[in-house]
Order: C-alpha cells, then structure tokens, then sequence
C-alpha cells in the first residue's frame, strides 16, 4: 500500500510527510527488524526539552510474552485492532528533573515532541505508527512494574506497516483513512 495515495490537501505549501503520516487500525502482521525500531527510538532519542532532560521514557514489545503485556493495558476497543501490531510501545515521561528533584511540567510536552519525532521517522520509512490514549492507566502501572510517584504513563502506541482494512471489524474499518484538519486560521492568531 503507497503511504504517497492521500487525499490530504495543505492551505500551504508543507512537506509530504506530514500528510503522509496518519494513524492507521489496519496493522499487518509482519515484524519490525529490531534496527529498524531503534531507529525509531534514536529519532526520538533527538527530540528537544527543557533543559535537555529528555524525560521521555519509552516501554516496548515486539515479542511474546511482552506484546500480550502490552495489549493487556489498552482499552478494548484498541485492543481489537492494536492486537495485531508487531510492535507495541507506551509513552511515559519522568515526572521530576534528574538535576533538582522539582517537578517538570513541560515533561508531557518533551515526551509530545519525543513520539512526533519516532512518528515521522516511522512514515520515512513507510511504516505506520497510531498513539492510543485508550489505556488502563492503573494496569500498565501494575502490569509494567512502573512506580506512578515517579513516571507518568502517556499514552500507547502501535507499530508497524499497514495491512488490509478488510480484516477489520466493520466499524473500526468505517474510519479507516486519513482525516482533514481544522482550518489553519482556527489554530493561530498574530499578535500585533
Ligand atoms: C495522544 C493521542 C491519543 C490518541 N488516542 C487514540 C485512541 O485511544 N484510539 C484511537 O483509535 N486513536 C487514538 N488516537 C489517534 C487520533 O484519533 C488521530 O491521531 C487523529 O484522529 C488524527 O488522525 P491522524 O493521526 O490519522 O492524522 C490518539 C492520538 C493521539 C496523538
């Protein structure tokens, strides 16, 4: 499948890759070389933070008994379609600067820039990648041996390329596709 066929139309000239990229159900079984991943966490490793923290902290699977791990902590209506990912990856952030010990609000926002970067690696590479918020928190604590005093747990992501919507459930392949945006006026506004 061509990551080049999409429908996406920019108000401004922008890069292909950021139309290219979408968030696909339809995973194809086939796995991720274990280079490859780490690429995709190197892309990731390159982020910027504050301070240069790099709070981002990345849990993964790609093998048994991991992946059955990692599906265990999605929400049900992920885990019907995640289930078939090759790779399966939760985003976390450590809640305190290493150098004081203070609280770093903008760790959220570092592990944001952190999982954007692996994304559009993945979609250099023609792989697909989806972030799921729909998590059970308190079980990927438990499940993933995690102390929430310290790392705060994002979100979930699926990793690998994209397969035949026809395998999915029919409502989940109903939204199968990528998706508009808002207009570009709606999300800014100058300052004069
Ligand atoms: C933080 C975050 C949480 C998301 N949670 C879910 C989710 O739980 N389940 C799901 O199917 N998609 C989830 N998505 C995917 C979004 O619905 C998707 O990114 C959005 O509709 C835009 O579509 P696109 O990524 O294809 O451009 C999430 C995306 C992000 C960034």
């Amino acid at each position: 499948m061509s990551l080049t066929s999409t429908p996406r139309e920019p108000e401004f000239s922008v890069d292909r890759l950021f139309l290219e990229r979408w968030s696909p159900r339809a995973f194809a079984a086939e796995p991720i070389a274990h280079a490859t991943l780490m690429t995709l966490f190197e892309a990731a490793r390159w982020a910027p933070s504050c301070f240069n923290e790099q709070p981002w902290y990345f849990l993964y699977a790609s093998e048994e008994p991991g992946l059955t791990k990692m599906q265990s902590i999605l929400v049900e209506k992920n885990r019907l379609w995640a289930k078939r990912a090759p790779v399966l990856a939760l985003v976390c952030s450590h809640r305190a600067f290493k150098h004081n010990g203070q609280p770093n609000r903008l760790a959220a926002f570092d592990a944001g820039a952190a999982w954007m970067s692996l994304a559009i690696q993945a979609t250099m590479l023609g792989l697909a990648v989806h972030a799921m918020g729909g998590i059970d928190a308190a079980a990927a604590y438990k499940t993933l041996d995690l102390n929430p005093e310290k790392i705060e747990v994002h979100a979930a992501i699926a990793i690998g390329r994209r397969g035949d919507p026809q395998l999915l459930p029919e409502a989940v392949a109903a939204q199968e596709g990528p998706s508009a945006r808002k207009p570009l006026a709606e999300m800014i506004r100058v300052i004069d």
